[in-house]
């Protein structure tokens, strides 16, 4: 295999730790995403881009199997207990046909550019009855505003931006190298797939520089998170 150097290669630690001090803000996203997956004992899931599983060590991840590009992010992983199926792109993975309950994608859609054949082929895998989860920041929410200049600009240091910031802002490299979508520009996706049954939560409705201040609740709807999950119905 070639070696490609991936977004998030060399930024394992940092990602995790950026997690591990704005803990609120972890524990609102974690309680989004219990809420999106729902009830998974005895089902079969896969994590796109499962990154270096942080979220999945909360759960029974048995029976979760994993995709990761990034050598890095995936070896912690594996190490805490997600069955990485490949170490490479959604795109260059092969799944069988409606073999999972439950497949997700954990802020890794961010870092996608063409979203329709990895919905078509997450979808063509999935059973009937099976659901397809989508987390991430919206393109159009405070954080994704937030991200996008910061993008243009090349840092969050500007005057812009002052007494706006989060004490511990995302890294801006992974700000910069993400590819952010809208909420409806997803929901617009997944129906040319044939998608009819939706649900939507969000988290992460304060500002960005509060939100790590508490915990927040997760709540019906996509129109004022941070964070928003995507349920799609097979
Ligand atoms: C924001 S991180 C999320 C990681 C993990 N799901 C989590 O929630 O902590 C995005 C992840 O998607 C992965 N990723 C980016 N492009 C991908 C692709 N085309 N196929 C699969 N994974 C990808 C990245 O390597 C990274 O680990």
């Amino acid at each position: 295999m070639t070696e490609v150097k991936q977004k998030f290669d060399g930024y394992a630690a940092k990602y995790d730790e950026w997690f591990m001090k704005n803990d609120n803000l972890f524990t609102s996203e974690l309680r989004l995403f219990k809420k999106a997956l729902g009830d998974i004992e005895g089902k079969k899931l896969l994590s796109v881009g499962c990154g270096s599983g942080l979220f999945e060590s909360y759960i029974d991840s048995s029976n979760i199997e994993g995709i990761e590009p990034s050598e890095d992010m995936g070896q912690i992983a594996v190490k805490r207990g997600v069955n990485v199926i490949k170490f490479g792109l959604i795109e260059d993975v092969d799944l069988p046909e409606a073999a999972y309950d439950i497949i997700y994608f954990n802020g890794s859609s961010s870092y996608m550019e063409d979203l329709v054949p990895v919905y078509e082929k997450s979808l063509r895998a999935i059973k009937d009855g099976g659901k397809l989860v989508l987390l991430d920041v919206p393109k159009e929410s405070a954080f994704g505003f937030m991200y996008l200049l910061g993008k243009s600009l090349n840092t969050y240091d500007h005057e812009y931006l002052q007494g706006t910031m989060p004490e511990l802002p995302y890294p801006l490299a992974l700000a910069s190298s993400g590819v952010w979508h809208s909420t409806e520009e997803k929901i617009e996706v997944l129906k040319s797939l044939g998608v009819t049954k939706f649900s939507f939560y969000q988290t992460l409705v304060k500002n960005p520089m509060y939100t790590n201040e508490e915990p927040e609740e997760v709540i019906e709807g996509y129109k004022s998170g941070g964070y928003v999950a995507i349920v799609a119905e097979k």
